[in-house]
């Protein structure tokens, strides 16, 4: 949606620069309550809350059409909601522009005028801007290592080149929260492991993101909180270790002599539904059950070859969140809009 061959302001067009009323003080970067999008007859957005804390990097995770991109319009103030609320560090987007101070980023792609340089691009943000922008130039340049071909044509530039300079742009507003969207999306490893590095970069220099993603990796590596949002409802928030948690911890079990530790482990308590995959026993259990089961085995003269945990992707439980397995109506989360034991169970 992002105007042709218009460079995109940082997302507060006619914010004004530090001028505005003080940001209010303890609330939370991001707190969204109840929020709803319908256009006509369909539900983009069906009723999100979701709190965002200061220091926090937090994904917002969902497939594709699942309502993650006009989330982020409506917490940008881009489009109002139909119903409920966005208050960023306490403060209405939709009522007023001193909403956006501190905030930059950018929804479904950056936009900037192709036949400039990344430099003059961002100089004309500065402007647009005013204030201090126009000093940041170079820093947002170096930061997102750009430096070396700020002076070339952004036609010229890779799509992940594209997406750094829009997070230079971003920078030139000095955030205190940056709302990115898919910032890693059709980027190769390499891109996808500098644009990893970036976030955690900023959020090391005490820039709170929101970033959405459908990409689960991406999302269990660099962020501390997650939303899992699934056709416009949130299904799963909290942090990804409780979600992993949760879902228990399966093991791999290699040993000297398999058939005889496989008949151990199916007779042993606290040890479940042993099985022998190719090479490798698997099986779930808690720490206690394996430190015993380690010693039935060596006095059992089955040797431990190999004996490590693999805690639950993040991958595997999302597909059961997401695709919803349980048709009878029964929600993948309990009351609290944790992952129900029994969901997480089956996602492995
Ligand atoms: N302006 C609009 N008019 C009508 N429907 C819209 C509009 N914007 C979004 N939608 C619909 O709302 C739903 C959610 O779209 P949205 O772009 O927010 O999803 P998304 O999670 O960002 O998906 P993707 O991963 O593909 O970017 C989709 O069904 C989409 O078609
Ligand atoms: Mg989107």
């Amino acid at each position: 949606m992002n105007p042709g061959a218009q460079p995109q302001p940082p997302l507060a067009s006619g914010a004004p620069p530090a001028s505005g009323a003080p940001l209010a003080s303890g609330a939370p970067p991001i707190e969204v309550r109840e929020l709803v999008k319908r256009y006509g007859a369909l539900t983009a957005v069906a009723g999100v809350d979701l709190t965002v804390n200061v220091g926090d990097v937090y994904g917002y995770l969902g497939p594709n059409g699942a309502g993650k991109t006009t989330s982020l319009r409506m917490m940008l103030g881009l489009i109002r909601p139909t119903a409920g609320s966005v208050r960023l560090f306490g403060r209405d987007p939709t009522e007023s522009v001193h909403a956006l101070e501190g905030v930059a980023g950018f929804v479904e792609a950056p936009t900037f005028y192709p036949y400039l340089s990344g430099r003059r691009n961002l100089e004309l943000l500065a402007a647009f801007d005013g204030g201090e922008a126009r000093g940041r130039i170079d820093g947002a340049l170096e930061t997102v290592d750009l430096a070396h071909r700020a002076g070339d044509r952004v036609g010229g530039y890779s799509h992940g080149m594209r997406q750094r300079l829009g997070i230079a742009a971003a920078l030139l507003r000095d955030p205190k929260l940056l709302l990115l969207d898919e910032p890693a999306t059709g980027l190769d490893p390499a891109g996808m492991r500098d644009m990893r590095l970036l976030i955690r970069q900023l959020a090391d220099q005490g820039i709170t993101v929101l970033l959405s993603s459908h990409l689960l990796t991406e999302v269990e590596e660099v962020c501390n909180r997650v939303a899992i949002v699934r056709a416009g409802s949130i299904v799963y928030e909290g942090e990804i270790a409780d979600l992993k948690r949760g879902a228990g911890t399966t093991y791999r079990l290699s040993t000297t002599d398999d058939e005889r530790a496989l008949a151990i482990c199916r007779a042993q308590r606290g040890i479940g539904d042993p099985q022998l995959r190719r090479d490798r026993i698997v099986f779930s259990a808690d720490e206690a059950a394996v430190a015993e089961l380690s010693q039935a085995l060596v006095e059992a003269g089955a040797l431990i070859r190999e004996l490590a945990p693999q805690t639950v992707t993040l991958e595997d439980l999302f597909f059961s969140l997401t695709e919803g397995r349980d048709d009878a109506g029964h929600e993948a989360v309990d009351g609290n809009g944790r992952v129900a034991a029994s969901q997480a169970e089956a996602a492995r």
